[in-house]
């Protein structure tokens, strides 16, 4: 009965058979759905950009939304973060070839110099206060509704995002274009991060005041890239030079030996959370080593936090039942999340999948993989026999030792496939239970995150940010601040 059932399938669905009997072919099942994804995944986001995006009428031009979705929940805002975190996907597939993308690139950049001078609950933009807002209206109003606030990351990722365009523009002989539309915005933001930094405020998933992991690396990244393309401009940012090695240094605080505590705060939580798998994707630096003082994704720090977030999710979920221990699985937030029901979400599960990409870059970039002590638990979930070493990209450990990687890596992304409806939207999670796509539909960030993923699989990598020069820990840490100055910003003609 088995046989014959089989046979059948075989005459009916060849490819559907051996897909399920061969590896190599459920491989090309998820290139084929990586395939297809990826231009649904990138007309989401656009779908979701005002003033033409199909999906956010009333929308600003160069606003990008979070989600349409307008009720339970209603999403229907631009949050810096999740604006500018796009928008840096949009610039890379601009600078790698897309030339479709640059105006949407000149509308944001517009948007955001009026955002800049928008009063809102956090302040305005004299002291740079109002800079740390998280969300405004779509029409580019103050939204004036309680909410977490001031969130600090955004500033940052904001410069990180319209560096990565004036640095293009910088390269094509466009300096001066630069310095009137995108310098005065960077400055602001640059300027924020340096007076801003050592204060609290809430985390990426608005609700922890304190100290977010993500906040500090991030910030971290922004000042270092921000003082060199300050200079190529012929310009300066002293905050970022006196700040920049203090970030760092509070850096390191957020580890404690085998994993980053997401938060300092008083939160009564594991500390273990897709924040720091996130920050490590945003802190890739393609021509950085295995740096453990900026977590790069294949430090041993980063190896071991990955580890020790992954397992956190095995037993929470019923989508991860069956899985062994060094199977990948549905990743949500943290596990003692309960919003919407508290389950895996799209970007989080993609995050786990790209941090191990760009780890293996790394490693082929550099031509070898060490295992540490502090690595080895990582590895070992992989290959068992695994050992501490210093291998050798001609070496067969390192073959057997990235191959396991890469396989895991695909399949965090199959997992990402199996839960995506037949139509390809992205929602922000899909259920602990059953995977069913809930919370918002169509959420901008899930639709970026997995763009990003794919690049990184693909083998296509941003510009560095100077990781390597920027990794010297100061021997003693202290609380500080630079006091900035703030311009109000306009975009001219480009
Ligand atoms: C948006 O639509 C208007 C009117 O059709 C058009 O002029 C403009 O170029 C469009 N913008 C983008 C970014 O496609
Ligand atoms: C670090 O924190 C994680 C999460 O709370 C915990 O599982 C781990 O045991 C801690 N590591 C050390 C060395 O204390
Ligand atoms: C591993 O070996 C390579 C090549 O000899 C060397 O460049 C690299 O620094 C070594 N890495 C570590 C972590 O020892
Ligand atoms: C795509 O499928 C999802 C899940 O079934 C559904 O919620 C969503 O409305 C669909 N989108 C469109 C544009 O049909
Ligand atoms: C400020 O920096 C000091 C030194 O790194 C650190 O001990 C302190 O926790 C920081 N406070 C905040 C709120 O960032």
């Amino acid at each position: 009965m088995l046989t014959a059932n089989l046979l059948t399938l075989a005459l009916l669905a060849p490819g559907a058979l051996s897909s399920v009997l061969h590896p190599t072919r459920r491989q090309s099942s998820l290139s084929s759905y990586i395939q297809s994804e990826s231009s649904i995944a990138l007309q989401g986001v656009l779908d979701n950009i005002g003033a033409n995006g199909s999906k956010v009428t009333g929308a600003s031009s160069g606003i990008v939304v979070a989600s349409p979705s307008k009720v339970n929940p209603d999403y229907f805002y631009t949050w810096t973060r999740d604006a500018a975190l796009t928008l840096k996907v949009l610039v890379d597939r601009f600078i790698a070839g897309d030339s479709s993308l640059e105006s949407t690139i000149q509308q944001y950049i517009s948007a955001q110099a009026k955002l800049q001078t928008i009063s809102n609950p956090s302040g305005d933009l004299s002291d740079g206060s109002g800079l740390g807002e998280p969300k405004f209206n779509v029409d580019i109003t103050a939204f004036t509704g309680d909410w977490g606030r001031p969130q600090r990351d955004g500033p940052a990722l904001r410069a990180t995002a319209l560096i990565a365009y004036g640095n293009y523009l910088i390269s094509a002989g466009q300096e001066s274009v630069v310095t009137s539309n995108i310098w005065p915005i960077v400055q602001n933001d640059l300027n924020y991060v340096a007076q801003y930094w050592n204060q609290t405020g809430f985390d990426l998933w608005e609700e922890i005041q304190g100290s977010s992991f993500f906040t500090i690396a991030a910030q971290h990244r922004a000042l270092v890239e921000g003082s060199a393309f300050a200079q190529s401009l012929g310009q300066s940012c002293t905050g970022c030079d006196s700040q920049a090695p203090q970030v760092l240094c509070f850096l390191q605080e957020f580890w404690n030996g085998t994993s980053v505590i997401s938060n300092l705060a008083n939160d009564g939580r594991s500390g273990l959370d897709a924040n720091s798998l996130i920050s490590s994707i945003q802190t890739f630096d393609p021509e950085a080593a295995c740096d453990d003082a900026t977590f790069q994704p294949c430090s041993a720090r980063a190896l071991s936090n990955h580890k020790l977030v992954v397992d956190s999710f095995r037993s929470i979920y019923s989508v991860n039942s069956g899985k062994s221990a060094g199977d990948a699985v549905a990743i949500g937030r943290y596990a003692e999340d309960t919003y919407q029901g508290g389950n895996p979400w799209y970007l989080a599960t993609l995050a786990a999948a790209e941090q191990l990409y760009d780890a293996l870059l790394q490693w082929n970039k550099q031509g070898s993989l060490a295992v540490t002590q502090t690595s080895l638990p990582f590895f070992q979930a992989l290959v068992s026999s695994a050992a501490t070493g210093n291998y050798s990209s001609s070496s067969s450990t390192y073959s057997s030792l990235t191959s396991a990687v890469k396989t895991y890596a695909d399949e965090f992304m199959s997992i990402v496939q199996q839960y995506t409806p037949s139509n390809g939207s992205l929602a922000e999670q899909f259920t602990r239970d059953n995977g069913t796509p809930t919370s918002a539909g169509d959420l901008t960030w899930s639709y970026a995150a997995f763009l990003t993923a794919e690049d990184r699989r693909a083998g296509t990598v941003p510009s560095s940010w100077g990781a390597s020069g920027a990794n010297q820990v100061p021997s003693q840490c202290q609380g500080s601040s630079a006091t900035g100055s703030y311009t109000t910003p306009s975009v001219g003609a480009w």
